[in-house]
């Protein structure tokens, strides 16, 4: 049985996931909580893997641990893209089945749909047409290990489930103009021209599509609740439900960082896909449902993100 003092072992525990994760948990009053770095504990070995966690044997193990990136990242290392998420989900979930571990949330992300299926995007939808290639390497290991999750289910019983989110933000994100997701890059964008009187703010693209946004916080507050549930199915989607265009959230940032300057659309550079959202009705039904309210949400993140500029990692101002 699940106890505030069950051991919980949170791998990628200093990412933005699964710092989330520990905050989570923590708030919750989980108290033996465990994470080990990437230099600590390279998860891409099976038997490192296997030797930690024999010696402390966790009750639950939440998975944020994995190789990400952007389309240049994945253009440009395919096979790590592949190879290593591949490595480090096998290793801890082989291993976890090996010990008895009692529960498992594999943590993904919504790339692994198909491109063309309909929005909203159901789970059942996996695996119905072709993915979208700029980062097909990480969403076939990430649909392998969905699969993995749903193998186990099926073959052993067990109580493990995947946790596909939205697209997050919130503290601990990347606001590296190169490598950044479209919120984190904007609020750096409307700061730094704000910091300079005002100036314009270039965007990519022409600001129609529409797109999804979650708190990461609200993302680790899921995971605690498939922690402390046993759901009916495998694979669920993390959301809001709930989209705005690129313009609006422009707009909306443009606000929140008191920019008093243009807005200039580049549409000569791509908008990507017209629309990406989730259907998040079969986690809905099981009793979630997101807290943070976007404009709230980016507030935070926003004062977050000026209290911390000056330890950000790759932060070039
Ligand atoms: N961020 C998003 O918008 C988003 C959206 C949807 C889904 N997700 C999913 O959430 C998960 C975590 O993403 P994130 O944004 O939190 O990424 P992140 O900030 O880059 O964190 C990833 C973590 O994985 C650990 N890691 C990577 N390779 C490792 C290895 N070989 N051995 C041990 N640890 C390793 C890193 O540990 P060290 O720091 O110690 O090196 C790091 O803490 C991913 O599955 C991702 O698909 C993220």
């Amino acid at each position: 049985m699940l106890s505030k003092d069950s051991k919980v072992y949170i791998a990628g525990h200093n990412g933005m996931v699964g710092s989330a994760c520990w905050r989570a948990l923590s708030d919750a009053g989980y108290t033996n909580l465990i994470g080990k770095s990437s230099k600590e504990l390279d998860l891409r070995n099976q038997s490192d893997v296997q030797d930690f966690l024999a010696d402390e044997r966790p009750y639950a193990i939440i998975d944020a641990a994995a190789k990400v990136g952007g389309i240049l990242a994945n253009n440009t290392y395919p096979y790590e893209f592949l190879m290593d998420n591949m490595l480090i989900q096998n290793n801890l979930i082989r291993s976890a089945h090996e010990l008895d571990v009692q529960k498992f949330i594999f943590l993904g992300s919504s790339c692994i749909y198909p491109k063309f299926a309909p929005q909203p995007l159901k789970e059942e939808y996996l695996l119905t047409g072709p993915l979208e290639p700029t980062n097909e390497w990480y969403a076939i290991a990430k649909i392998s290990g969905v699969k993995l999750i749903e193998a186990m289910r099926k073959e052993y019983h067990r109580d493990y489930v995947s946790l596909m989110p939205t697209n997050l933000y919130g503290p601990g994100d990347n606001f590296d103009l190169k490598s950044s997701h479209v919120l984190p890059a904007m609020i750096r964008k409307f700061f730094e021209a704000r910091l300079n009187n005002n100036s314009s703010v270039e965007l990519w693209g022409s600001g129609s599509p529409m797109r999804e946004f979650l708190h990461v916080d609200d993302l680790g507050h899921a995971v605690l609740f498939a922690l402390q549930n046993q759901l009916k199915y495998g694979l669920y989607n993390v959301g809001t439900g709930k989209d705005l265009t690129i313009k609006e959230l422009a707009k909306m940032i443009q606000k929140i960082t008191d920019h008093k300057g243009e807005i200039i659309w580049d549409s000569s550079k791509p908008d990507g896909t017209p629309r990406k959202l989730l259907n998040t009705e079969l986690l809905l039904n099981e009793g979630w449902k997101y807290t943070v309210d976007l404009q709230e949400g980016i507030k935070k993140t926003y004062d977050w993100f000026i209290e911390n500029q000056s330890e950000l990692k790759m932060l070039s101002f």
